[in-house]
């Protein structure tokens, strides 16, 4: 048998049903053994040296040293919460996806986190932050692991590990980039133009959100969805705070990550426990399932670009509820392992060249956090659906197998054979034709406008918030010492916005660039606002 399919909330106050409290009347080993003492080490008399002898010392002291797991490479430090996601069934014409259906009810576990930060730095700082939903459904778990900003760095997961390398601290001191030079970072957005438009984001309010609680999410990625009928549309997801979209002023998040590096956690917990439970509406903006996989001249397997919301509304599909805080940080948060190749019966990913690599990522980089091939077992991991996997052994293996034949279909143990044609709730991959056979290391044309969406974000904010961005990218761009790359990167701000770049330059000291793409002029009309600000038609 496979792992139980026992719920890793276990109630439904989110209190996991595998909490053991570790009190009683006797202490004892992990053996069970009764201990008389654990203050004091097995000696050679009272001054002599202690013995090896002392298995329960042993135990205790290799047990403690073992503690630690290594953090996550990115997005190491986070906060989690459980609740609930009850569906509006609005998603149903699109997907069979049974999570999906009128009114019903799916248990989910929430991470949020950033990226950067090791897991003990501090929660207000200017970064992307991640917002991961496991969603422990009937027909197995779905996670959409996404970010509070619609677009991401980099248009191919090949360079994941350059901009994360650019961005982490520096390999000689290891201080982070905010404390100290930032070269790196901005030598690799300024070398790397597809990064302008996500670097602008993080330097606009978005960048130092007041709370978990007052952010937007977005799955990032064009998804396929599948509807009973076997038809296919493409969409992207959306979370849309009910609380409202609320950042912090920098001077307001500089004090507080002195005062109370805790201050997002402990945000999130508090509101929680005083009952005021926060909410998203989850939503779906959905594009026809056309041959070119283009909408309205933007391609949507480009996970740099968004699609503004006056040109696809963004639909509520059901309503998230964060009712009950993780009983123990450890077990919960920290062993929770969110993949976005999780996915269920009516959901489906696309060519989106960012997200084919993360499908190889996240099980792999687990394998080795979380100390092998077991770790679905985690109570927090583990499905709420029936599990039949017929994997085996390995380490941390908690399952004690039985049978004899542990492969599919076999003459011997019987049973589960498979079914061929009939339709068994199984997830079916979408019969997509490979558009290109020829094997290429290229992207296609449609990738190389790097500056058009960071221009449209840029000009759609209020003028309180441009100042905001343009006093963020003076104070992050002072801080670098090489003068070509911050040359290099007012270049970048020029083919935005001729005043934004002037505005950033006069802030430095440095003359403005001329462009060198062709940049049109500030006519934000028409405009329909959007939660955030206005978002000009292009
Ligand atoms: C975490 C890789 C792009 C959102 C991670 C982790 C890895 C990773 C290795 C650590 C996972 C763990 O230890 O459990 C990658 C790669 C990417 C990529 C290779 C590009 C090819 C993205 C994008 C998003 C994203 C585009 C948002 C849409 C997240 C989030 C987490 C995460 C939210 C934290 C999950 C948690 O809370 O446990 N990523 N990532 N990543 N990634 Fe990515």
């Amino acid at each position: 048998r496979g792992p139980e399919a026992v719920s890793p909330t276990g109630s439904p106050t989110g209190a996991p049903a595998t909490a053991r409290a570790q009190s009683g009347q006797y202490l004892t080993t992990a053996q069970g053994l009764r201990l008389q003492d654990t203050d004091h080490s097995l000696k050679a008399g009272a001054r002599g040296p202690i013995l090896l002898q002392d298995h329960h010392l042993r135990e205790k002291i290799t047990h403690f040293d073992h503690e630690r797991i290594p953090e996550r490479v990115v997005h190491a430090r986070g906060a989690g919460a459980h609740g609930v996601f009850r569906s509006y069934g609005t998603a149903s014409k699109v997907t069979r996806a049974g999570f999906l259906a009128a009114d019903v009810e799916t248990p989910v576990f929430v991470r949020f986190s950033t990226v950067l930060g090791s897991r003990g730095s501090a929660d207000a700082v200017r970064d992307t932050r991640g917002f991961s939903t496991k969603f422990y459904t009937d027909e197995g778990t779905y996670d959409l692991v996404g970010n509070n900003i619609p677009v991401f760095f980099i248009q191919d997961g090949m360079k994941f590990p350059d901009v994360v390398h650019a961005a982490k601290p520096h390999p000689d001191r290891e201080i982070p980039q905010a404390q100290s030079a930032h070269d790196t970072f901005w030598d690799f957005v300024s070398l790397h133009t597809e990064a302008q438009a996500h670097t602008l984001w993080n330097m606009s309010d978005r960048g130092i959100p007041r709370s978990y609680r007052t952010m937007e999410g977005f799955g990032v990625h064009t998804f396929r969805l599948v509807n009973a009928a076997g038809d296919t549309t493409l969409v992207k997801f959306h979370w849309k705070p009910k609380q409202g979209v609320h950042s912090l002023v920098w001077e307001e998040a500089q004090i507080i990550n002195g005062m109370d590096p805790d201050f997002h956690r402990r945000d999130l917990a508090d509101a929680i426990e005083a009952g005021a439970y926060p909410e998203w509406e989850l939503g779906i903006q959905t594009f026809p399932d056309t041959e070119d996989q283009m909408f309205q001249g933007i391609d949507l397997l480009d996970p740099t670009k968004f699609v503004p919301e006056e040109l696809a509304p963004v639909q509520p599909i059901g309503l998230m509820t964060l009712n009950a805080n993780p009983t123990n940080y450890f077990a919960e948060t920290e062993q929770v392992a969110f993949h976005p190749g999780h996915l269920v019966p009516g959901i489906d990913v696309t060519n989106d060249p960012l997200l084919q690599v993360r499908l190889f990522s996240y099980l792999d980089t687990q394998i080795s956090r979380l100390g092998g091939p077991n770790f679905a077992q985690i109570p927090i991991n583990r499905p709420h659906a029936p599990v039949n996997d017929m994997l085996r052994d390995g380490m941390h293996q908690a399952a004690v197998h039985g049978g004899a034949a542990p492969y599919r279909p076999n003459s011997l143990d019987g049973g589960c054979p498979f079914l061929a044609g009939q339709d068994m709730g199984a997830f079916v991959d979408v019969p997509q034709a490979v558009a290109e056979s020829i094997k290429e290391r290229r992207n296609p044309a449609s990738f190389d406008d790097h500056y058009s969406q960071a221009r449209l974000f840029f000009r759609s904010l209020s003028s309180v918030e441009q100042d905001h961005v343009i006093q963020a990218y003076t104070f992050e761009l002072g801080k670098c010492y090489e003068s070509a790359v911050r040359e290099r990167q007012l270049q970048a701000l020029a083919n935005i916005d001729a005043a934004l770049c002037a505005a950033v330059a006069a802030g430095l000291g440095m003359p403005a660039p001329e462009a060198t793409e062709q940049v049109p002029d500030r006519d934000p009309s028409p405009s329909v606002s959007q939660v955030g600000g206005t978002w000009p038609v292009a």
